[in-house]
Order: structure tokens, then C-alpha cells, then sequence
């Protein structure tokens, strides 16, 4: 839960945003600037959201002393009709963001995401192998092979410099927690860190993402936006697969590169950038130039330092540490005592090939945790996918693995009256799944297996959040 203070001097928008906040996040209001200012000297606060047409002590004014106090808290800046001037102004003292009123709730809860997740990302710290990572302090770079080493080194030589850094390496081997460690060691580190994920933004959006556009530049464009490369400024903009960027795309990047200055969609005014770049990406540029899908001058522009994080089949010697720091983390985080792992285990940890890299470790481990409970972590435990066939590597019978995983939480983890309830609740589930393959997803023969009416089928199928093919729904 963040806490966010909203200073707004009309009471209906305090009381908006209480309705709109209060279920997911700790919200305090204020309608006075000085008020605000004191709020946050009283204890740590992950975001502001603030009009700045206040009465008393000016929005603006409020903002700059903010800033001065707290250089790394996120402000949302919202601004009547008519006062756009103010609010470009506002982002150049360094507000996050900033939205016209009246706004979309969405679009103003997106906003907020956004914002608590860049305090998420210059807050937590990112610890390089320390001796006992302090797993609540933020993340930690684990891992002490040769070649992390050489990853350290590298972090330790480009942080201090502007270089831009191409941080290369196979899906989850870590390049963003290396990107947010050079720029957090780096003379910008008080400035923001800006995250644009260029693969999931669609094409024409993401030119709008980053350059920002004018009013009026493409239907739709009401307002003027600011974009990421003008919202970075002074700190650090992480092009993140930079390798899935369009050509077109990729020529106005070069540009802010080579002449350090653009232009908003639809605007003339040349806007000077003062920001440091750094790309991410698991593809292989070299055969995507040679493809003619990636422009060669870009990469040599891009390719001034290169980091390039090994997979982890690379380092096994690494996997203990990273299993250790793992289990310190997610036992911490789901409250149970951390376990112990048995040789067996170990053992398959570090022969597995991890195709999935550092998260895909990650995951397995977090889920022998939830599956085990405090128990020693066996290697039948280890939820290992075989990516080839999707198919558990485990040999066994599914119907019984599934039904000793459920007696076994049941005695960990059940006691008491409900015990029974949830047993029961469990075997049903397998049972119906069971049934629903077998019928080949065709409910009506699947009742019949099962002895039931069809609607009550349905109902239980409902209850336990299954799909036609026993799969449970995202609920
Ligand atoms: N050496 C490491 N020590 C501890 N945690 C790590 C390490 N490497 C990666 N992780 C964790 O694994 C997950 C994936 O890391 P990250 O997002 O940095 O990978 P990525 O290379 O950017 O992946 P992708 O290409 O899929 O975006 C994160 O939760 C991260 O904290
Ligand atoms: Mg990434």
C-alpha cells in the first residue's frame, strides 16, 4: 500500500480522489500548499498529486519546495483549462506528469501506476552481490561468477560517465536491474530514471511516447503531451528492446543521439535534451542489420559501451547464491520460515538449463515455496518445465502428485473446522478437471461422468474459476 497526498482546494476533488484511492492505497488531503509542505515533513509519502492553481501559497511555488525536499517524489500536476503554459513549467521543475481537468479516472489511476512504479524504481536500490542482501532494502545483482564480475566492472566503469550503454542479453538475465544500477551510481541518480518498454507500445503511439506531440498534431491529440525524452530530462531514459523498434522510429531516435535535440509531433519548437540513454534488448542486432530491420549507424550510436549479461546456463556456480537470495526474499515476503533444500534438489537446480534465465528461476522457486510451505524443498517439488514440449519434466502420474500436493497442505497448512470444507473443496476441483479432459471439454458429457446436473456442473465450475477445459480463469 503507497501512501499519496492529494492537494486539491476544491473539496469534491479531495473526496474524488478518496473514492477513487482509498480501497488500495493510504490517501491523506490537504486544500493549503503550507499544509501539504508540512504533511511531508511529517513522515514519507510515495507521490503527489496537486493542483497547481492553489489559494494561499502557489502550486508552482509548493512544487519547487517539494522538489527541493525530495528530489526523487513523483508529483502529478492537475491544471485547469487554459493553463497549459503552467503546466510545461511545471514539468520543467520536475513534476512527473500532469493532467487537464476534468479527467478520466482511468486515465488518472494509469497515471498513478505509473508514478508509484518510477518511485518503486529510483527507490529500491540496486545492491551489486552484496555479503547478506537486505532483502527489504530493495534488489540486489546476485551472483559472483567470473563473468558478473566482469558485468560489476563494467556497471563500475560507464556509471560515472554520460556513455550510452547497450545492455544486451537473453530474456530475464537482468538487463533492467543493470540498467537501474548504472544509473543509480551515476550523477544523475537524483534526477529521474525512465523506463519506455518500446515493444508494447504500438508504433504510432510510442512516437508520441517519447518525442511528446502538440495539440491538434493527429486526431485525438487534445492536448499537448510531453514525452518521455523531455520527462527525463536531466536523469535517465532506458530504451527497453530497442531491438523491436520500427525504422522510422529508430531514425528519430539517432537523431536525439547525434544532434541531442528534437521536436514535438506536430510542433516546431526544437527542444534541447540533456538526459543519458541507455538500451536494452535480447535480440541479435548484428543479423537484424544484416536483415536491413535494424539501421547500422543507430547501433554504432548506441553500441558505445556494451554490457552483455551471460545466461545463466553460462554461470551455473552462480545458482546457489541466487536460490539462497531467493528463498530470503519470497519466505520473507509470504511469511513462512525459510527452508531448506535437499541435494536433490540443489542438484536439479543446477543441471536444469533455465531457458527463462534469472526469472524463470525466480518463479520456480517462489512456487516450491508456496507448494512446500516451510518444508524442505524436494527435487519433485521443483516446478521445472520442459520448454520443449511444455510438459512437466517430473515423471509421474498427475491425478497423484496433484492429490499428495493437496494432503500435504492440508496437514501444513489446515487445522481447525474449515479444514474439511477446503479439503473437500480441493479433491472436487481435480475431480472436475479430470472429468472436463476426459469429456474433451464437452460440458454435457462431462456431467454425465460426474453423476450431475448440468447447471450444477456449471455452478461448481464457476465457483472454482474453471474454464470448459479445466483450466482455472484469471479472475
Ligand atoms: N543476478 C540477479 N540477481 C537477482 N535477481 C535477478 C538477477 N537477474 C535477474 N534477476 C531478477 O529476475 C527478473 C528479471 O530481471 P530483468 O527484468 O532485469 O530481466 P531482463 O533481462 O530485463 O528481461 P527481459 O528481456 O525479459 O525484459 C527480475 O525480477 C530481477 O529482479
Ligand atoms: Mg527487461
Amino acid at each position: 500500500m503507497s501512501k499519496i497526498l492529494v492537494v486539491d482546494d476544491e473539496r469534491s476533488v479531495l473526496g474524488a480522489f478518496k473514492d477513487l484511492l482509498g480501497g488500495s492505497h493510504e490517501v491523506a488531503t490537504t486544500r493549503k500548499a503550507e499544509e501539504a509542505l508540512k504533511i511531508l515533513e511529517d513522515g514519507p509519502c510515495d507521490l503527489v498529486v496537486m493542483d497547481i492553481c492553489l489559494v494561499g501559497m502557489d502550486g508552482m511555488q509548493a512544487l519547487r519546495r517539494i522538489k527541493q525536499q525530495d528530489p526523487m517524489l513523483p508529483v502529478i500536476v492537475m491544471t485547469g483549462h487554459g493553463t497549459m503554459q503552467t503546466a510545461i513549467e511545471a514539468t520543467k521543475l520536475g513534476a512527473f506528469d500532469y493532467h487537464l481537468k476534468p479527467f478520466e479516472p482511468a486515465e488518472m489511476l494509469a497515471a498513478i501506476d505509473k508514478a508509484l512504479e518510477s518511485t518503486r524504481l529510483a527507490r529500491g536500490r540496486v545492491m551489486l552481490d552484496p555479503e547478506v542482501p537486505d532483502v527489504g532494502s530493495g534488489d540486489a545483482i546476485v551472483g559472483r561468477s567470473a563473468c558478473m564480475q566482469q558485468v560489476y566492472k563494467a556497471i563500475g566503469r560507464v556509471a560515472a560517465t554520460d556513455a550510452t550503454v547497450l545492455i544486451r542479453g537473453e530474456s530475464g538475465t537482468g538487463k533492467e536491474l543493470v540498467a537501474r544500477a548504472i544509473h543509480q551510481n551515476s550523477e544523475r541518480a537524483e534526477k529521474p530514471l525512465i523506463v519506455v518498454n518500446c515493444v508494447a507500445i504500438p508504433d504510432t503511439l510510442l512516437e508520441s511516447e517519447l518525442f511528446g506531440h502538440e495539440r491538434g498534431a493527429f486526431t485525438g491529440a487534445v492536448a499537448r503531451k510531453i514525452g518521455k525524452f523531455e520527462l527525463a530530462g536531466g536523469g535517465t531514459l532506458l530504451l527497453d528492446e530497442i531491438g523491436d523498434v520500427s525504422l522510422g522510429i529508430q531514425a528519430k531516435i539517432l537523431r536525439v543521439l547525434q544532434e541531442h535535440c528534437f521536436e514535438r509531433l506536430g510542433g516546431n519548437e526544437t527542444i534541447p535534451v540533456d538526459l543519458r540513454i541507455l538500451a536494452a534488448t535480447n535480440r541479435n542486432l548484428e543479423k537484424a542489420i544484416s536483415e536491413g530491420t535494424f539501421r547500422e549507424d543507430l547501433y554504432h550510436r548506441l553500441n558505445v559501451v556494451t554490457i552483455r549479461i551471460p545466461p545463466l546456463v553460462e554461470r551455473r556456480d552462480d545458482i546457489p547464491r541466487l536460490v539462497d537470495y531467493f528463498l530470503d526474499r519470497y519466505s520473507r515476503e509470504l511469511k513462512i520460515d525459510k527452508p531448506l533444500v535437499s541435494q536433490d534438489a540443489m542438484a536439479r537446480l543446477t543441471a536444469f538449463d533455465w531457458p527463462g534465465n534469472v526469472r524463470q528461476l525466480a518463479h520456480c522457486i517462489q512456487r516450491a515455496l508456496i507448494f512446500t510451505r516451510g518444508y524442505p524443498i524436494q527435487a519433485t517439488d521443483l516446478p521445472l518445465q520442459d520448454e520443449a514440449t511444455g510438459e512437466p519434466s517430473v515423471d509421474g502420474d498427475s491425478i497423484r502428485q496433484a492429490l499428495s500436493e493437496i494432503v500435504r497442505r492440508y496437514l501444513v497448512v489446515y487445522t481447525g473446522e474449515r479444514a474439511h470444507e477446503q479439503l473437500i473443496d480441493q479433491v472436487e476441483e481435480i475431480i472436475i478437471c479430470e472429468a472436463l479432459d476426459r469429456a474433451r471439454g464437452n460440458q454435457t458429457h462431462a456431467a454425465r461422468l460426474l453423476g450431475l446436473p448440468r447447471p450444477t456442473l456449471h455452478a461448481k465450475m464457476q465457483k472454482h474459476g474453471l474454464d470448459a477445459k479445466g483450466n482455472t480463469q484469471n479472475s
